[in-house]
This record gives C-alpha cells, structure tokens and sequence, in this order.
C-alpha cells in the first residue's frame, strides 16, 4: 500500500516539501501550529513567495477543481499520529537570542507533540537544521514517549533546497541524504524519494551525526566561498585590481568553479549567518571549536561588506554624513526570487542609512511587505522608478532579474544625480555609464 506521509510544520521548507510528496503521488496531512498558515494553505495560497509553489499546492490541495485531493491540512497531533507512515519534521531552528547556538525548542516541542500520538508502527524523520547530536536525543525521546515502541523510529533527512528554487529542488534534488539506524528506515525512505532516484538523484546512506553534518558542513562550505571572493574583493580596492574578472579568471580552474564568486555584500536569510554560528558553537561544546575558528572569520568578512557598502555611499557622496541625502534602495530580500527578508544585508543597509539620517525609499519585487513589517520607518516605493525618483544615489542590493532590466536611462530621467552603487556587481556597468550614470560597485576599479 501506499506510504501516507505528514509534514510538520509549514514553513519554507515544510510548505514545499509537502506539495512535493503530494506531487510525488503520496497522501499527505500537513500540521502547523499557527493556525492562519494552516488557514492559507487550504486555500492554496502560500504563506510566502516561492516561485511555482501556489500552482504545486493548487493541484492537490483537497477542495480544489481538477486538485489530486491528496493534500489536506490539520492542527490536529492525534489525527498526525493515526494517518502516517512517515512523519517529516520541518519546523524552524532559529538561532538562539543573545548566543550563536541553535534554539533546538520548537524542534524538540514538536517531537514531543508527536511522539504521544504514535500508536502505529512509523518513521519520524528530522529535515530541519540541527546541531549535530541531536538526533540522537530524539531518538531517545521518541523511544521513551512512543505508544507503539520500538516500531517508531527515527532518521535523519536534511533538507538542501534553495529559496528561489525550492519547488525544483525538491521535487529534483542533487543529492538525497539520509541518516539511518536500520534497514527498515532505509527502506521507508527510498520508498519515499523512488522518483527522484530513479531519475537519477545520488541516494547516501549514513549514519545521524554525519547527515546532521553534510547540512551544517554544505552551509560552511558555501559560506566560505562568498566571504573569500568578498574577502578578495577587498584587496583588489586596495590593490586597485578589479573582483569580477579576478573570479573570471580563477572560476575557469574547475576545481574553483565559476558559482558563488560574485563579490558584493554577502550573505543573509534564514540559513547561511545561523547555520554556521550554530556549527561554531557545537563544536565548542565538542571540544572542536579549534577546527571552526575559521568560520567566525568567515562571519565576520561577510558582515563587514554592509558597513562597507555605507561606507562606499558615503563616500561616493561627499564624504560627510547622510543627513539630507535622499537614496534609493533597490532590494529588501535576502536573494531574488524569495519574499523572505530573515537577516537580510539589503535591509541592514538601508537600515544603517536611515539610521545615519539619510531618507531611504526601498522597492522589492515580492519583499515589500516582510521588509514593512521589519522595518516600518524606511519609505517604501511601489516601483524602482518611484524609488528613484529625486535619488541622490540609488543603492542596488538584492539582485532581482527585474533590475538588471531596468532601462538606465529612464531611471537616469528622475533621479537627482545618477550615481548607481552595485552591491551585487550584478548590473552591466557599460550600459550604466553610457546611460551618464557614474557606477561603483565593490572591489571594481572606478571606471
Ligand atoms: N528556508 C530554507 O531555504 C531552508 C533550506 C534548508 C533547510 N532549512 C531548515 O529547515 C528548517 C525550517 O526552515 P524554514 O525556513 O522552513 O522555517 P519557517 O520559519 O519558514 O517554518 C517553520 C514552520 O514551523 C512551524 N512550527 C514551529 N514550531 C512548531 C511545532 N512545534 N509544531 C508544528 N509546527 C511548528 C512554524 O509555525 C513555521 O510555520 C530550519 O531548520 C532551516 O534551517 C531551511
């Protein structure tokens, strides 16, 4: 018979996952504590921006025409435990206030939610972010709590999905990674992901503390490669060398690559900043913090280049202080394609600006209203245009399709002065300066 499967917790990283499995062919009961989500999602609507997802949840969602039906929604443990064969655990590990180690609490309560509830034989299956060694714990957990015994079981599945591109990275992963205890778990879960493996998807096999590993590994790694070419970005201002074709040229040696090696002001969102403090403060308590010293270096480069991008407005500028300047952001998201705003170095720097007295005005495609929320005090545009319009620097932050679309000189038309400052060296800067802009971006020579 078929595998049921529930998905708990509806966020990012739940909410894909599960329109995937209901795409996948598998019944699907989805919980969340916060009933409003819950209340979206019945009506096929997403509780965030993701590209492709609404159109996924509307082909299965029970209740819609023409849906699969396979998809329902439920605030309800008991009704959880009673339908599933596979429980995926999805909910948020934030990081913890005041600290750099994860706040494992809403992980830990949603075990303990759970494992009351499960009266049948099932397979509980962490995908969230934790610090390694915790899945053993809930393992232990879900053992002394489980009505059915030994036949509830844990594994580990961490979740390797790109904001942007979530719904194509779950329903085709690059890599599906489980850590398991027994065959029987192992089973369940290439049951599971039969589709993407047989279409080719690498299946590994391992034990809990190596897959809790891979994911906070993977995040240090891609971390690591963006505080790099920042890091080089920097030494090529000092060197007056030029960042986009030193990573050019370096990204053409294959064992380099060309991807992640754009300079400009670094990492943010949900995952990146928390992982790799979380990662920090594990190892501390293993007695390894020696071999992640690097990774504070790491923060600390990629925090940097927001005080450095205010710093290169203010210079661009005059020199003197804000107050009095009026400047355009374009980008409130962490990255394109995404509505999330979660520790976004766009936002930092607007923030920054407006704190120093400059009047910022801000356009995101999707991020406008998490970034209102965040940060009711910045002025808010409903286009780039109106952003621009009367700038005496436009600040170009996140870098959406739609603004290296942007037609230069329109822009140029409105703006007080046309000063453009890339902070994703992602414009094309002859098209600027030919549009009479004058283009900075970070670690580019001045013309
Ligand atoms: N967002 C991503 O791109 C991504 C990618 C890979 C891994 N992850 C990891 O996945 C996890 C979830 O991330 P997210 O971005 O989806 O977070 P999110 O905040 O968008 O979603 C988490 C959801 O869990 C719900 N929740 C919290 N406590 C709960 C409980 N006790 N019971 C049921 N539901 C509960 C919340 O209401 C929320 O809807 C994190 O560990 C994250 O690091 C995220």
């Amino acid at each position: 018979m078929a595998l049921k499967i529930t998905v708990i917790g509806t966020g990012y990283l739940g909410a894909t996952h599960a329109a995937a499995m209901a795409e996948l062919g598998f019944e699907v009961l989805a919980l969340d504590i916060v009933r409003e989500k819950i209340e979206m999602l019945e009506r096929g609507e997403t509780p965030m921006y993701e590209p492709g997802l609404e159109e996924l949840l509307r082909r299965h969602v029970a209740g819609f025409e023409g849906s699969s039906g396979r998809l329902r929604f439920t605030q309800d443990w008991a009704e959880v435990g009673a339908f599933g064969d596979v429980h995926f655990v999805c909910v948020n590990t934030p990081q913890k206030h005041g600290e750099y180690a994860c706040d494992m609490s809403y992980v830990e309560s949603a075990v303990a939610s759970l494992a009351p509830h499960l009266t049948r034989p099932a397979l509980v299956v962490g995908k969230s972010t934790v610090p390694v060694g915790s899945a053993d714990r809930l393992a232990r957990t879900i053992a002394a709590l489980a009505p059915v015994g030994e036949e509830a079981e844990l594994a580990w599945n961490p979740e390797f999905l790109r904001e942007g591109f979530a719904v194509q990275d779950t329903l085709h992963p690059d890599r599906i990674v489980v850590g398991v205890r027994s065959e029987r778990a192992e089973t369940l879960l290439r049951q599971v992901y039969e589709t993407p493996v047989a279409e080719g998807t690498p299946f590994v096999v391992t034990d809990f503390p190596t897959a809790e590993l891979v994911k906070t590994s993977a995040n240090s790694f891609l971390a690591t490669k963006i505080s790099f070419i920042n890091a080089m970005a920097e030494v090529c201002e000092a060197a007056d060398g030029d960042v986009a074709k030193l990573a050019e040229a370096i990204g053409y040696d294959d064992r380099i690559g060309k991807k992640f090696l754009r300079a400009g002001i670094g990492f943010g969102g949900g995952c990146l900043p928390k992982d790799i403090r979380a990662f920090m403060a594990r190892a501390g308590e293993l007695g390894a913090d020696q071999a992640l010293t690097f990774l504070r270096e790491i923060d600390s480069v990629n925090m940097r280049q927001r005080g450095r991008m205010v710093e290169l407005a203010r210079q661009e500028l005059g020199g003197g202080s804000f107050l009095g300047k009026r400047i355009a952001v374009l980008g409130a998201t962490f990255k394109p394609d995404s509505d999330d705003v979660r520790d976004s170095p766009a936002l930092n720097v607007a923030g920054q600006i407006h704190l120093q007295g400059g009047q910022v005005t801000v356009y995101d495609p999707k991020g406008m209203e998490n970034a209102r929320r965040l940060f009711p005090t910045l002025g808010y545009a409903d286009s780039a245009l109106d952003a621009v319009r009367g700038a005496d620097a436009v600040l170009h932050l996140t870098e959406w399709r739609e603004f290296r679309d942007l037609d230069p000189a329109a822009l140029g038309e409105v703006a007080t002065d046309r000063l453009i400052l890339d902070g994703r060296n992602a414009l094309d800067p002859e098209l600027w300066r030919k549009a009479g802009w004058t283009y900075r971006a970070m670690g580019r020579p001045t013309a």
